[in-house]
């Protein structure tokens, strides 16, 4: 299970289209979601697939990637059904309006349904065997609503202990929070501001106990000048005004802005601006994944670093 967490518009969306396109050609069963909102009708992350929307349940998008949206209807009805043992008799009660207010009153409710209903795709089984998806991916809302999911199953648990919803939150926060089942990633921008939330997120997410995989930055302008280059270039572009000076600042402000990134303890994968959109854009992405995945600085010089 893969959150992909950060700030509004550091590029989630591509970066979990991203990651389901590379992991699907590896033949990886994927499952992307998204938490879907009330009355959210176009999604930027289904567009990347060439859909509105996804799916209220799992649907083919593409090539060996399924997705769904999380609804914390369907999780509520599928809770109350296997407490009820009665599909009808769930509905029947989630139908009720004086039972759905005094539900909704109650605390976290949606998010326990959203919960639920991304437990039951961890849980889902193949007839043949094996774990129906293989990667489940999670876009997830700007930064205050991951650390209210990956916090919930501590919360929630100490107002309730036992029974049913106690023993989903245990089952929950043991996937979320084993390295080997759960992980979170960290998208940002060479930028102060995204720099500091995603380091700010990092220290929120240790909080809930919640593994983080990496920080992915994304966007960073393609230097083509050594280190020693830029030290010469640099009196030039001073002295006066020069064609390409521009991109120069702006390459040298992005060094700056993720040079305190060098300080994290969590692998760092960098992912560059591109020039294409939609598709193309992804496929650009999935490519930067597969070839810096294993990176483990970004920050450092490239490997291309030679002598002036
Ligand atoms: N590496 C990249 N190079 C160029 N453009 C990019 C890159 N990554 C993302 N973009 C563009 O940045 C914009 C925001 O990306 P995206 O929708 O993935 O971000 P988001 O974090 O999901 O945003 P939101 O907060 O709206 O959900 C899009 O227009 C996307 O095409
Ligand atoms: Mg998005």
């Amino acid at each position: 299970m893969v959150l992909v967490t950060g700030k509004g518009g550091v590029g989630r969306s591509s970066v979990t289209a991203a990651i389901a396109t590379l992991a699907a050609r590896r033949g990886v069963r994927v499952l992307v979601t998204e938490i879907g909102e009330v009355g959210s009708e176009h999604s930027p992350l289904a567009r990347l697939f060439g859909r509105e929307r996804l799916p209220d349940s799992v649907e083919t998008i593409a090539p060996g990637i399924s997705g769904s949206l999380l609804l914390s209807h369907v999780g509520q009805t599928l809770f109350l059904s296997s407490v009820l043992r009665v599909k009808a008799l769930a509905r029947a009660a989630l139908s009720s309006d004086a039972l759905r207010r005094l539900l909704s009153a109650a605390p976290s409710f949606r998010e326990m349904g959203i919960f639920y209903h991304l437990l039951s795709y961890l849980r889902e089984e193949r007839r043949e065997g094996g774990h129906a998806h293989e990667l489940v991916l999670i876009d997830m809302p700007a930064t205050g609503h991951t650390l209210a999911l990956t916090g919930l199953p501590e919360i929630l648990l100490k107002l309730v202990s036992r029974g049913p919803i106690a023993t989903a939150l245990r089952e929950g926060q043991s996937l979320l929070n084993d390295p080997r089942t759960g992980a979170a990633y960290v998208v940002t921008l060479p930028e102060t501001l995204p720099v500091s939330e995603a380091l700010e997120l990092l220290d929120g997410l240790a909080k809930t106990k919640m593994p983080v995989g990496g920080v992915i930055l994304n966007r960073m302008p393609e230097d083509p000048f050594t280190k020693a280059e830029r030290e010469a270039l640099r009196p030039l572009l001073e002295s006066r005004p020069l064609f390409g000076s521009e991109g120069f600042d702006r390459t040298e402000e992005c060094r700056r802005a993720v040079a305190r990134l060098d300080e994290i303890s969590v692998p760092l994968v960098t992912i560059p601006e591109a020039t294409e959109d939609g598709p193309g854009l992804v496929d650009f992405m999935a490519q930067a994944l597969e070839r810096n995945g294993g990176a483990r600085r970004a920050t450092a010089e490239p490997a291309r670093e030679r002598a002036p």
